[in-house]
């Protein structure tokens, strides 16, 4: 490769989970320390970084369809883009990438874009670079403190999985379970509030696994974080995600109940409604288990909302089975939930099952699921309506006047209101759609 002068803009496209989200954002704010700023909107940026996806083959093949795209782009206006790789497909196929893509000068893992600098050094000197060594806490210590950004804000307090359920490419791209230091979540909760967040999801792979000692030493789960967050001033609403059914402590629990803070809502994939699919997917939880969870979360915050991933299409599932997936949607009553078709993922033991499903019983099982989830959710919007809640202004609505946020329940909600971003509305729910609520504007809360 040719040496390039350094690029003075950048764009982070960002797949996948919240968790890519939130490491493009700091990979934006390490660039911002050597000068280098977003690209215009409508602009294309000198360097492209792609926080890959690697949990399904769909997330995976855009990858390469976006390499393609971004060269032919270069080609036609005469400038190509530094294109770097960063995320999950990195990790898992960073060797791959770099035979298959010659355009791609980076390719750096989700435990090491802290190196991002030196690798872009590397790469205005036509070197190519890759890095995916896996020093996890390492990484947070040399990243700059967190900048401005919109009232809601993510906040990584753990990382990685242990738990090796049997289709998963987690364990392998992530690495172990780590649990960030008490001190410095408590130091970037603060900076986030003081640059604006009036809301912080904390963000983990297994975040209910997050363990840690308190300023005493003594020990803290992360019931006892959201307990001690809860007391920063400005900081108004508390949310996390995503927990295992395994990892949950009375304390979180019981905080659901406790800390008016912390949101009425709780992301728990349970992924199949069949105990000897979940024994297959090396889950170590049965329905029976997770639906007595829920109830003792129900019994902490009787108004709590409850969401869920699925999977269906799993190696051998049949439709019994599947029949147990309806069931336990319908048992539960989510207010909303994420469906997937079942991908094999390279280096997974299911990938290597019996009894592969075919892709049209896959698509039929998936779109079943889709039309019973989406009753519910309707029917947990409808329920809504008459409540008085408040909202956190996130974005301008489609119309002059309008704005959108999220009720405590995670709801989108529009309304009408001479409110500004950040600020938090008393609204009533006046009308439900199924993806959304309109609502009626009554006072600004707090600013
Ligand atoms: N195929 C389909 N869905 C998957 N998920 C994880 N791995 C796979 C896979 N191989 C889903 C699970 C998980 C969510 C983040 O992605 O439901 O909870
Ligand atoms: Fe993947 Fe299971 Fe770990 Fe979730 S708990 S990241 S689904 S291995």
């Amino acid at each position: 490769m040719k040496p390039i002068s350094a690029p003075k803009t950048y764009r982070v496209k960002s797949f996948g989970c919240q968790m890519n989200v939130y490491d493009g954002e700091r990979m934006g704010e390490l660039l911002a320390e050597r000068g280098i700023t977003p690209a215009p909107e409508g602009e294309e940026a000198d360097l492209v970084i792609l926080n890959t996806c690697h949990i399904r083959e769909k997330a995976a093949e855009k990858v390469y369809s976006d390499i393609g795209r971004l060269v032919a782009a270069g080609k036609e206006n005469g400038k190509a883009p530094l294109i770097a790789v960063a995320g999950c497909v990195a990790q898992a196929e960073g060797e791959e990438i770099m035979a298959r893509a010659p355009a791609v000068s980076i390719v750096v893992g989700p435990q090491a874009y802290h190196r991002l600098p030196e690798m872009l050094d590397k790469a205005t000197k036509g070197e190519r670079a890759t890095d995916t060594d896996m020093p996890a806490i390492a990484k947070f210590d040399a990243l700059p403190a967190r900048r401005k950004r919109g009232p809601s804000a993510f906040l990584t307090v753990q990382e990685g999985c242990d738990k090796f359920c049997t289709y998963c490419v987690v364990p392998y791209t992530r690495g172990a379970e780590i649990s960030r230091p008490w001190r410095h979540l408590l130091d970037e909760a603060q900076k986030l509030v003081e640059a604006g967040a009036k809301e912080i999801t904390l963000l983990g792979q297994n975040v209910n696994a997050w363990r840690g000692e308190d300023d005493k030493g003594r020990p803290v789960g992360l019931g006892g974080l959201i307990r001690r967050l809860a007391g920063i001033d400005g900081l108004l609403r508390i949310r996390y995600t995503t927990s295992h059914p395994n990892d949950m402590d009375d304390d979180l629990i019981a905080a659901h109940g406790e800390v008016a803070k912390l949101m009425p809502y709780l992301h728990l994939p349970v992924q199949s409604g069949s105990d000897r699919v979940l024994k297959a997917m090396n889950r170590q939880h049965t329905a029976e288990s997770y639906l007595r969870l829920i109830e003792r979360f129900r019994a902490a915050r009787p108004d709590i909302a409850l969401s869920g991933d699925f999977i269906v299409g799993f190696p051998g599932e049949t439709e019994a089975e599947f029949q147990d997936t309806l069931n336990i949607v319908d048992q539960v009553r989510y207010a909303a939930c994420f469906s997937f078709k079942y991908s094999p993922r390279p280096g997974t033991p299911a990938a290597k099952m019996d009894g592969q499903i075919a892709p049209e019983v896959m698509d039929e099982r998936l779109q079943r699921l889709q039309q019973r989830i989406g009753a519910h959710q309707y029917a947990f919007n409808q329920a809504s309506v008459g409540k008085r809640c408040e909202v956190l202004v996130e974005r301008p609505g489609r119309h002059a006047g309008q704005w959108l946020g999220k009720s405590p329940w995670l709801q989108s909600v529009w309304f009408e209101s001479a409110a500004a971003i950040g600020e938090m509305v008393e609204v009533e729910l006046a009308e439900a759609g199924p993806n959304s609520l309109k609502g009626l504007a009554r006072q600004t809360v707090s600013v």
